[in-house]
């Protein structure tokens, strides 16, 4: 295996292939997430399941994903490895969180992975409701109970949050690790 990527190292793979602002700091509020589980289920690797998140959507204005959806993942992988950084793990961490590229998730960070990506834009559009749309307002109560209300922010694979149980971690510890890292960004990411 070559080097593995350094948090700087990916940041700027990041920005050179992603421009889109919301894409971002989408990606920013999926590596702490990933921060805050790694903490619980992996302490030695608090970064590189960080960085796992932050790159998970690298491909997202390379790949046309709208048309072929299995190009989404593959397509990160690949570029992480013409970036001189053929990490598998990490590699299949980026596809387990689309499993319609055919890799599912089968390891605690894939299962980590796939959970995170769909929390992080969840706990953004509940608290886009709050008149203030600020997170500091968002309560895990309300976080349960739209996680309930299938029509809610819909795009927001249920299933896929689910998975994170299959890591030891239950739901609603899963809402609280979620709620609090992102709550530490909440500037950086305009909630
Ligand atoms: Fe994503």
């Amino acid at each position: 295996m070559s080097e593995r990527i350094t948090r700087e190292q990916a940041w700027k793979l990041l920005n050179d292939n992603v421009k889109g602002e919301n894409y971002i700091t989408h990606s920013m509020a999926v590596e702490a997430i990933m921060r805050g589980l790694a903490k619980r289920l992996a302490p030695d690797d608090v970064e590189y399941w960080g960085i796992c998140g932050l790159l998970h959507d690298l491909d997202e204005e390379t790949c046309p994903w709208r048309e072929d959806l299995s190009t989404h993942g593959p397509t990160s992988a690949r570029m992480l490895k013409d970036a001189g950084f053929d990490d598998e793990v990490m590699a299949n961490a980026i596809m387990a969180h689309n499993p319609v590229c055919g890799k599912s998730p089968e390891t605690t960070l894939e299962y980590a992975m796939i959970a995170a990506d769909p929390m992080s834009g969840f706990i953004k559009a509940v608290a886009q409701i709050y008149p203030d749309k600020k997170l500091a307002s968002v309560k895990k109560k309300s976080v349960t109970k739209r996680f309930k209300e299938s029509r809610f922010a819909a795009g927001a694979n249920r299933q896929y949050m689910m998975e994170i149980e299959k890591t030891g971690i239950s739901f609603d510890e899963f809402v609280d690790i979620s709620l609090a890292e992102m709550l530490e960004i909440a500037d950086q990411i305009g909630l």
